[in-house]
């Protein structure tokens, strides 16, 4: 295998998976940040972020001095043959892109980088921006490629080195070539193809997942209405391969820094070409309605009026696995509660504090303290473990909202408590 000189534009965490993984394949990584106290922090290997494995990949790779850290792009393009750009592309106000960081760089670097090099879109960027940064790079010797990536928080190493596949588009073949030999050694399907159907397999295959979990929570508020059990129901269907077990667990709607972004970007990119997309909307509104639906269980679940009810949540991160809390579903569901008056107590094991209408706790006990009602809203294992005898003597109100199933219902109904799952029969 050839090893490559990369340089890597942002060290968020597509981007410091993406340098660290590269290094321990051998190719010789610059990551670079604008942040110079992140910068520091990572030239003593201190990550910053929990995403299992990634510490010891990052000190292995300065050992080796194959990766290393600098400030700013400028820094890290001068010799390199292929440059990623993994910087963030929040969405603007209308739900689309916002792409200035992505430019900004392309304006600060367009001069340094090397005849022959290949600029890669890592970031999940509308269809056309490949072609867009070829344009504002002006450069006919260095070529713009799409490798868009498919890494879930929590397990981004895993999934950068064990892809089901790689997807590299550019309409300079060579090139597109040269960024998929990258990524040799992984032994993945590899899909070579224009630059704007790579930009587009990235947000359909997003959009599929959420379609894939709205349809389940559709399906489990139907199973709660006709006394069926979602569990065996998704069970029984996700044997068949067409369908397939993975991601149809039911929960209180998705979020995250991904789905909700990209599903928004691509209704809007529909809309702006005059598409119906009428499926893709029912995504995003029955994911809304999920939202609702877990308020509305809490509010049964006190008596009929959140008005001075006292909960306690169980999770707050977007999943379990992750410190992220950006468009976590557990967020909504407590501003929403705190909106009718609710007073709310909360515990993540990997959140101190947050920014809104809740108090967070060390001790999940102290939690379900005088509590009204227990809400779970992240699937951490450690939940599951807790002492549910002794949540029952804390708790006011003898009732648990397990917005993913993730509790044993006959654990909690020894203990006395009465458990309210999503598509399934609540367990006294
Ligand atoms: C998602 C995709 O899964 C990745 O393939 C993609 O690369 C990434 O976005 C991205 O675009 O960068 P991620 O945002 O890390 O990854 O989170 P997921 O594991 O997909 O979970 C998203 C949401 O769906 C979470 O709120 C999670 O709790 C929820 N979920 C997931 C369920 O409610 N049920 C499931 O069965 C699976």
């Amino acid at each position: 295998m050839f090893a490559r000189r990369i340089a890597v534009v942002g060290a968020g965490y597509v981007g410091l998976t993406t340098a660290a993984c590269l290094a321990s394949l051998g190719h010789r990584v610059c990551c670079a940040d604008v942040e110079v106290a992140k910068v520091e922090r990572l030239r003593r290997g201190e990550v910053g972020i929990l995403e299992p494995e990634l510490p010891d990949l990052v000190t292995e790779g300065l050992a080796a001095g194959r990766l290393s850290f600098v400030v700013g792009a400028r820094r890290a393009v001068g010799d390199a043959e292929v440059v990623f750009l993994c910087l963030p592309t929040p969405m603007g106000e209308d739900g689309s892109a916002d792409l200035a960081a992505v430019e900004s760089v392309i304006a600060e670097t367009r001069e340094l980088l090397p005849t022959g090099c290949v600029v890669v879109t890592k970031s999940t960027v509308p269809v056309g921006t490949a072609h867009r940064l070829a344009e504002l790079l002006g450069r006919h010797d260095v070529a713009v490629v799409s490798n868009p990536e498919f890494l879930r928080e929590g397990s981004a190493v895993t999934d950068f080195l064990n892809p089901d596949r790689v997807v590299v588009g550019s309409d300079a073949q060579d090139a597109a070539e040269r960024v998929a030999a990258l990524y040799a050694r992984l032994g993945a399907p590899t899909v070579l193809t224009d630059a704007a159907s790579a930009e587009m397999v990235k947000y359909a295959a997003n959009c599929f997942l959420a379609m894939k979990l709205s349809y389940v929570n559709a399906v489990a508020e139907l199973c709660e209405r006709l006394g069926a059990n979602v569990t065996d129901v998704t069970e029984g269907i996700g044997y068949d391969r067409r369908i397939g077990q993975a991601f149809l667990q039911p929960g209180p709607g998705w979020g995250g820094s991904c789905l909700p972004k990209d599903t928004a970007a691509l209704a809007r990119v529909a809309a702006a070409v005059g598409l119906d997309f009428p499926l893709l909307q029912a995504t995003i509104d029955t994911n809304h309605h999920q939202r609702s639906r877990t308020v509305a269980k809490v509010r049964m679940a006190v008596g009929g009026s959140l008005a001075g009810a006292r909960i306690g949540l169980l999770g707050l991160t977007f999943k379990a696995g992750t410190d992220d809390l950006r468009d976590s579903p557990a967020l909504a569901v407590a501003g929403a509660l705190a909106a009718e008056g609710a007073e709310l107590t909360g515990h993540d094991p990997a959140v101190r504090v947050v920014s809104g209408p809740l108090t967070v706790v060390d001790d999940p006990y102290a939690v379900a303290k005088d509590a009204d009602a227990l809400v779970l809203l992240t699937e951490w294992p450690e939940f599951r473990a807790l002492d549910w005898t002794m949540v029952a003597e804390l708790l006011n109100g003898k009732v648990v909202i397990d917005t993913r199933n993730h509790l044993d219902p006959d654990v909690l109904s020894r203990a006395g408590l009465t458990w309210h799952g999503v598509g399934r029969p609540s367990v006294a």
